[in-house]
């Protein structure tokens, strides 16, 4: 039984005054949530304060993105290590944002995932599709690829810390999900590819969340499929209430 994870991604959101609010109005909603782990990715100067505010809670911060090294000339960049130190547990990596804007390919989302892994550090690594690929018939071909060479040289073992996010890119912040059962069939491909590289305990064990326009109304279809197994959410997470709505509808 894979125990559900909702992840907010805040991307370049929020204040520490407006991240404050939303941390204690989160909190209390939160308060008697089970079986629904919850995890916040924060712009990372944030996370810091942050790590007071969620002290003995059961919320989660993340960071959005980590360097493939662990210190060095890499002018605005952040280092695993210096996460861990601060009690930052999480990162996302991959993202489709960070993959169209800032360059990042399969190669250096594996190196960023190598080193999180080194530095003990859980990962949401995502992968998806564009509208292209998908009007093309890629998609499967696409998320193959992303997958194997994201996951190139991980083993058995650190695939304990990894949750794979599947975002196709043309759902994310336009207000079109996929429907359950498109997101379903990537993730039963996703999961028979795991299968393929790691065997048929790590497939089962992995979860695999779907992202793109995730809101409290489409959460409760999505979170029913067999291989959908939690939300990473962007808009609909940047109001506590909203974000807990989705929590409160996503036990199994
Ligand atoms: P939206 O929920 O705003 O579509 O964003 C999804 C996303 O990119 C989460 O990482």
């Amino acid at each position: 039984m894979r125990t559900p994870l909702i992840a907010a991604n805040f991307k370049m959101n929020k204040n520490l005054d407006e991240a404050f609010n939303y941390f204690n109005e989160l909190k209390k909603l939160t308060a008697d949530t089970k079986n629904v782990e919850i995890v916040v990715a924060t712009p990372h100067l944030l996370l810091y304060p942050l790590t007071q505010s969620v002290k003995n809670t059961n919320i989660q911060l993340s960071a959005q993105n980590v360097h493939w090294e662990d210190s060095g000339a890499f002018t605005a960049e952040t280092s695993p290590k210096t996460l861990k130190a601060i009690g930052i547990n999480y990162t996302i990596l991959g993202h489709s944002e960070r993959r169209k804007m800032f360059c990042e390919t399969d190669e250096t989302v594996n190196k960023r995932i190598k080193n999180a892994l080194k530095n003990n550090l859980k990962i949401i690594f995502c992968i998806g599709e564009s509208l292209d690929q998908r009007e093309n018939n890629e998609t499967i071909k696409v998320i193959t690829e992303q997958v194997k060479k994201g996951l190139k040289s991980v083993s058995k073992e650190e695939m304990n810390n990894i949750s794979i996010a599947y975002e196709p890119i043309w759902a994310i912040g336009t207000g079109k999900t996929a429907t359950p059962e498109q997101a379903q069939e990537v993730h039963k491909k996703i999961r028979e590819i795991l299968n393929d590289i790691y065997g048929n305990e790590i497939s089962q064990k992995t979860r695999i969340l779907y992202g793109g326009s995730v809101k409290p109304n489409n959460i409760k279809d999505l979170i029913s499929q067999n291989d959908i197994d939690g939300a990473l959410v962007g808009g609909a997470s940047l109001k506590a209430e909203s974000f807990f709505e989705i929590i409160s509808q996503s036990s199994k």
